[in-house]
């Protein structure tokens, strides 16, 4: 058998995610992941001048965070305001460029995020000052149109909290196989979780579907499907999947060292591989203040590196 690459970014063999695939090769991607991971929040932060137009230096230092944890937080020195278009443009430098047209999406595929007064029952969270669990996001779409690439960027951020968690999806893959291969063997199973039809005023919006949580895309990287609310997913029905669940959820709830935590200012984004993430509840400005406001651009592009496999 040929030599694996070995740099976390590379582009190995199909099988590193297969609990029954090459153990060796997967020990040796394991090492150099938990070895190069990010040791705090600052590690994963780049300030960038204009972000409609990178410099080398600037996309070199986004692409280390992202080969490393899969997630980068920029700071644009001339973000000012609603700018979706400077949104774009930053995405499409990382070869970001198929927008998920999802139900709540503004017509240019981004969606703004603020508050909405009087939703109805059902409503979603993300429109609402409440604590979002973790997730990842796009985790109800078909598996044709899953969310590889999203950025979140930060207009106002709220009075006070609207803090983000973030957690890197192939660190919860190596604790979970490190606690039981079983688990990443339940959770990559295409029955595991099934999502239930979304129905509004007694029609269907979405038919309900199953897949897997964990699995590994064209290019042999790991891809999550993920929600920690009960009342988004159901979840197969067998001891081991049950285990596997609740051990995810034991991961987030623990005072992880792989967790970052960040409260974006106004001008900040994170960019990501569709990283495991959380919100805390917020408050806004009272009325006639400004309100939090952050855009949301869903890709189904992967970000693309061109030191994959370097
Ligand atoms: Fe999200």
């Amino acid at each position: 058998m040929t030599s694996m690459p070995l740099n976390v970014a590379g582009t190995p063999a199909r099988d590193l995610f297969d609990p029954d695939g090459d153990a060796r090769a997967y020990r040796v991607w394991r090492e150099r992941k938990l070895a190069e991971y990010p040791r705090s929040t600052p590690e994963l932060m780049v300030t960038v001048k204009d972000g409609r137009s990178l410099t080398a230096a600037e996309m070199d230092a986004m692409h280390l965070c992202l080969r490393r944890a899969n997630m980068v937080i920029y700071r644009l020195e001339n973000a000012a305001g609603e700018d979706k278009t400077l949104i774009r443009q930053l995405g499409s430098q990382f070869g970001l460029q198929r927008l998920d047209d999802n139900l709540c999406a503004d017509e240019d595929g981004i969606t703004s995020l603020r508050v909405v007064e009087q939703r109805q029952e059902g409503e979603y969270i993300p429109y609402t000052n409440r604590r979002l669990n973790w997730h990842t996001d796009g985790y109800y779409n078909a598996a044709d149109r899953q969310v590889r690439g999203v950025i979140l960027h930060c207009v106002q951020p709220a009075a006070e909290g609207g803090e983000n968690a973030l957690l890197d999806h192939e660190i919860a893959y190596i604790q979970l196989r490190d606690e039981n291969p079983d688990f990443i063997r339940a959770l990559m199973a295409a029955d595991t979780m099934t999502v239930p039809a979304n129905i509004r005023d007694g029609r269907e919006i979405r038919p309900q579907h199953s897949g897997p949580v964990f699995s590994v895309d064209a290019g042999g990287k790991l891809h999550m499907r993920y929600s920690a609310r009960a009342r988004n997913i159901v979840w197969k029905d067998d001891s081991v999947t049950r285990a596997a669940t609740e051990y995810l959820l034991n991961l987030f709830q623990q005072d992880s060292a792989y967790i970052f935590r960040h409260r974006l200012k106004p001008g900040e984004g994170v960019m990501s591989n569709n990283v495991l993430h959380c919100r805390t509840e917020f408050s806004d400005h009272p009325e006639g203040g400004p309100q939090r406001l952050l855009l949301r651009a869903r890709y189904y592009d992967r970000i693309s590196d061109p030191g994959a496999g370097a």
